[in-house]
Order: C-alpha cells, then structure tokens, then sequence
C-alpha cells in the first residue's frame, strides 16, 4: 500500500520524506490556501522533494478553464498529477488529459457509481472520501470496499483507489484490508501510526536493564 501526505506544508513534507515512508503527496485549494504561497512555488517544491506522484487541483469549474489550468500544472513537474473534481467536466477533462498523457486523480467522490465513472474516464486515481462520508452519519469505508468490489470485477480497470479524507489509523487499517491501492493521510496521523505504548514502555524497560550493565556496544 502507497502512502501519501495530504499537505501543502512543505517542511513536513520534507521531514516525513526523509523516513523513507513516503510515497507521493496530495493537495486541494483548502490546504494551498492554507500555507498562504503562490501555488505554483509550493507544488513545484513538493515536486524537488518527492520523485513521487504529487496531486495538484484544478480550480476551474468548466471544461476548457479545467484543460488549460491543467495543461499550466503539469508543466511545473513531471511528476504533478492534476486533480479535478468528480463533475460531468471533471470527467470530461479527465478522459482528455489522460489521452494526453496526464496522470489524473479524480477527487470529490462519495459513491460507487461515481468511481465507475471515473474508472470509465480512465483517471488514474480515484479519491473517495472517507471521513467526510462518516461526518454525515454515513460508512466511509463501507464505500471503499464497494469500490475495491466494483474495481475488482472489472480486470481492465487500472485507475488506483486513493482512500481520502482518512481521519485516523483505524480508518487506514480498514483500507489496507480492503487492498485500497494508495491512502493520503494528514502528516499527524501518518506520525501516529509509529506509536504504541507497549514499544514505549517495552524500551523504557530494555534501556533501564541495559544500564544496569554499565556496558557499552562501541
Ligand atoms: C484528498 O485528496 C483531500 O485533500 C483530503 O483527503 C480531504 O480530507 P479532509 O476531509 O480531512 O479535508
């Protein structure tokens, strides 16, 4: 499973990719207004410190504003993949950048039949909302295992399922037993996966005995 970041907060991208754990980043126009700097400056910046895929999004509503604004993204990196939302001219947009050659990652998606769609438009990731889906009483995961079902009935489908809007590890263990491709986590619950208090307190008492020794290993 790929993990990506969901920031436009370069120094944690920075710093989570030199765990070696990082796979790709993903941002949308809430998390780029939020480090307050011109888009194009941060998307290009993630692009030098990750080789891997890092989504950038569209913020035209129509076709050709969608087809121009992406046709500017991609050319900041070879590694950007444009995000547009999942709309009659996101789709549209989507089946023409990939015949272009773009990397798409379809985003906004809360059901099955939408991750259908565009599977059909043959985007390369497929972004369901996780969390925002249990915040309206409904099952976020429930939606990704109807995807990774639909997807896996269909062989020649190759668009990934990009689980987002996860809120915290429980939610990644979910998409992991479902085989859910890729998940972009929040740069606070990918360092909360690390943690247990068991190693915590299995190490406090490993370093306690070990001091007792008064050895060294060098
Ligand atoms: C995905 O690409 C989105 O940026 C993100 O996962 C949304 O998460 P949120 O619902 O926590 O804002």
């Amino acid at each position: 499973m790929k993990f990506f970041v969901d920031t436009a907060d370069v120094s944690e991208i920075r710093s989570l990719a030199e765990t070696g754990l990082l796979d790709g980043v993903t941002t949308n126009p809430s998390l780029i207004a939020k480090a307050n700097r011109p888009m194009r400056d941060i998307i290009a910046e993630i692009c030098e410190i990750t080789p891997g895929p890092v989504s950038a999004e569209v913020t035209a509503l129509d076709y050709d504003g969608m087809m121009r604004e992406g046709e500017h993204l991609r050319k900041i990196a070879s590694n950007v993949v444009v995000k547009l939302p999942l709309t009659e001219a996101g789709l549209r947009a989507c089946k023409h950048m990939v015949n272009e050659g773009a990397m798409v990652n379809v985003t906004l998606c809360f059901s099955a039949v939408q991750a259908l769609l565009a599977a059909k438009a043959g985007a390369t990731y497929i972004s369901p909302f996780i969390g925002r889906l249990d915040d309206i009483g409904q099952d976020g995961i429930e939606l990704i295992a109807d995807i990774m079902e639909i997807y896996g009935a269909y062989p020649n489908i190759k668009t990934e399922v990009l689980a987002a809007s996860v809120r915290h590890p429980v939610h990644l263990l979910q998409c992991a037993k479902l085989g859910a491709h890729v998940a972009t986590l929040p740069p606070a619950v990918i360092r909360s996966l690390v943690k247990h208090p068991l190693t915590d307190k299995g190490l406090d008492a490993f370093m306690a005995d070990w001091k007792k020794t008064g050895q060294s290993i060098l």
